[in-house]
C-alpha cells in the first residue's frame, strides 16, 4: 500500500467517524474487533442502498420475487450446503506477537498466488516455500505456526437447553442464499413464478472471520444482497451472462460508479460446484478488491437440499413435462463493501480560497441528507420561525435537516462533508421578498428562488429522487 493510498483510507475512517457514518463497535469498552456500528447518516445510507437495490433487482424486475427468511435454520441446511465441512479460512499465528493471520493473504501481500480454498496440504507448502517474502504485519517476525484450515460458521445455543449445546449447535447463518434454496419450492408453488426466475433477498451474514482488515470490508457481522436465479440447465451460462451485464450496469448507470474504478475478475480456482465465478472489484484506498461475486453454481445447492431433506426440488417444465432440477446463478454483494466503495468514490479534497473543502459527492439521489436549511442567525425569531416554516414543508418529501449552529460557514462545511446536495438559507432579504438562498453542493453556486417554488424547484431536479 503506498503512503497516500494509506492516507485516503485514514481519512475516509475519521470522515465516517467524525460525521456519524459508521462507529466502531462497542467503543467504550474498549471495542469489539471486526464489528462496525452505523450511525444516523451511516444508517440512512444502507437504507437508500438497499432500497436501490430492491428497486433494482425487484421492481424493476417482471421475474425477480422477494424474500426475507429467518436467520437461524435447521442446522442440517449447513451440512448440506458444504458450509459445516469445507467453510473455512487457512489460519496462521505469528510465533513473536501470537496475531492470527489469514496465510493466504499474507501469501496475496507478498505477490505469490494463492486462496482460501486451497488444501491444507497445498496451502503449507506454498506457505513454507515462499517464507523468505513473508513477515508479520504487527511484528515483522519471520515464523509461523503450521496453517490450519479453521471454519467460519459462528455457532450459537438457539433452543438447546442440554447444557453442553456445541455438540449439537445451530448456526448463524454464513450466507443468505441458503434461505433461498430451502424457500424455493414454496415461492414456486405460492407465488405464480415460473421458470426462469429468480428470488432476491437482504439480511445479515455472519462469519468467523479471522484478521480484522480495512474498516467495513471485511467484518465478522455484515448485511448481504443477493439474489439467485434458478434457470433451465442449458439456459445456465446464457443467464449468467445476462445477469454479469445486469449487475455491471447496476454500477455503473445506477449508482454512477466511474468505470475506471470497477473491473472483472474470473475466479481461477473455482469451488468444485461452480461452473463459473467473477468478482466485480472496486478500486479502494487499498486497491482493486472484490466487492461483489456473481457466480454459476450449476445444480448444486438444490441438488444437496433434495438429498439432505428428502424433499423432491424437480420442477417439471409445463412446456416439455420434462423434469429437471433448476441451475442457479447468483449475485451476491455485501452493503459494508458498497457503502465503503461510495465513500471512496464520493470523497473529495477541494482548494476553495486557500482553504481545504472536503466535501462527499455522493450522486444526490443517494445523499443521506438531501436538503439542508438554515436561519441566517439563531437569534432573530423572525428568521428561525421561516426557516422552520420551510423546513416543515419540505421534511414531508425529502430527507432534510435544520440547522441553526455556529456560522453560515461552518454549517456548509459539515453539510458538505455529509454531502448535502442542497442547502437553503433564510436572510432578511427572505422576509421582504418571499425568496430564499440555495446553495448547491457542488458548484457552490448560489441563486435566488421563490419560498413558493423552493418544492417545485427540488422535485424537478431529476438527480434528487425523494
Ligand atoms: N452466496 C455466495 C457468497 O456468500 P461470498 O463470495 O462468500 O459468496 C459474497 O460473499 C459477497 O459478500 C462478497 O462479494 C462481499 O461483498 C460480501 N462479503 C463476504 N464476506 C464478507 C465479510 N466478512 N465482510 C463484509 N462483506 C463480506
Amino acid at each position: 500500500m503506498t503512503e497516500k493510498k494509506e492516507d485516503k483510507m485514514k481519512k475516509i475512517i475519521s470522515l465516517a467517524k467524525r460525521r456519524a457514518f459508521v462507529y466502531p463497535s462497542s467503543e467504550i469498552y474498549g471495542g469489539f474487533a471486526s464489528v462496525y456500528d452505523y450511525g444516523p447518516y451511516g444508517a440512512e445510507l444502507l437504507n437508500i442502498l438497499k432500497s436501490q437495490w430492491w428497486k433494482y433487482m425487484v421492481q424493476f424486475r417482471e421475474d425477480i420475487v422477494g424474500l426475507d427468511s429467518g436467520i437461524f435454520m435447521h442446522p442440517k441446511i449447513w451440512e448440506a450446503s458444504g458450509h459445516v465441512g469445507g467453510f473455512s479460512d487457512p489460519l496462521t499465528e505469528c510465533k513473536k506477537c501470537n496475531l492470527r493471520l489469514r496465510a493466504d493473504h499474507l501469501l496475496e501481500d507478498a505477490g505469490v498466488f494463492a486462496d482460501e480454498k486451497m488444501a491444507e496440504e497445498e496451502i503449507n507448502k506454498i506457505f513454507f516455500d515462499n517464507l523468505d517474502k513473508i513477515k508479520c504485519p504487527n511484528c515483522g517476525g519471520k515464523e509461523f505456526t503450521d496453517i490450519k484450515k479453521f471454519n467460519l460458521l459462528v455457532k450459537a445455543n438457539l433452543g438447546n437447553f442440554t447444557g453442553d449445546w456445541t455438540k449439537e449447535p445451530c448456526y448463524l447463518r454464513g450466507e443468505t442464499c441458503q434461505g433461498i434454496y430451502v424457500n424455493y419450492k414454496n415461492v414456486l408453488d405460492s407465488a405464480r413464478v415460473k421458470i426462469p426466475f429468480g428470488i432476491a433477498q437482504i439480511g445479515k451474514a455472519f462469519r468467523n472471520e479471522i484478521t480484522a482488515r480495512q474498516f467495513i470490508f471485511r467484518t465478522r457481522e455484515f448485511e448481504q444482497m443477493e439474489m439467485q436465479y434458478f434457470t433451465r440447465p442449458e439456459d445456465e451460462m446464457d443467464e449468467y451472462e445476462k445477469l454479469r451485464e445486469y449487475r455491471w450496469d447496476f454500477y455503473i448507470k445506477h449508482l454512477k460508479i466511474k468505470k475506471e474504478n470497477l473491473r472483472w475478475k474470473k475466479h481461477e480456482n473455482l469451488v468444485f460446484y461452480a461452473k463459473e465465478a467473477y468478482d466485480i472489484e472496486y478500486n479502494f484506498p487499498f486497491g482493486f478488491k472484490e466487492l461483489e461475486g456473481v457466480h454459476a453454481r450449476g445444480d448444486y445447492d438444490l441438488s444437496q437440499h433434495e438429498k439432505f431433506s428428502g424433499q423432491k426440488l424437480s420442477y417439471k417444465d409445463p412446456k416439455t413435462n420434462k423434469e429437471f432440477i433448476p441451475h442457479v446463478v447468483e449475485s451476491s454483494v455485501g452493503i459494508g463493501r458498497m457503502v465503503l466503495a461510495l465513500l471512496t468514490e464520493a470523497y473529495t479534497e477541494e482548494e476553495v480560497n486557500g482553504e481545504l473543502r472536503i466535501v462527499m459527492k455522493f450522486p444526490k439521489k443517494l445523499a443521506p441528507v438531501k436538503v439542508a436549511v438554515f436561519p441566517l442567525l439563531k437569534n432573530k425569531p423572525e428568521l428561525v420561525s421561516k426557516a422552520k416554516e420551510i423546513f416543515n414543508e419540505l421534511k414531508m418529501h425529502f430527507m432534510c435537516e435544520f440547522d441553526d449552529n455556529g456560522n453560515i460557514g461552518k454549517r456548509y462545511r459539515r453539510q458538505d462533508e455529509i454531502g448535502t446536495p442542497y442547502c437553503v438559507t433564510v436572510d432578511f432579504e427572505a422576509l421582504e421578498d418571499e425568496s430564499v438562498t440555495v446553495r448547491d453542493r457542488d458548484s457552490m453556486k448560489q441563486k435566488r428562488i421563490k419560498t413558493s417554488e423552493l418544492l417545485e424547484f427540488l422535485k424537478n431536479d431529476p438527480e434528487i429522487e425523494a
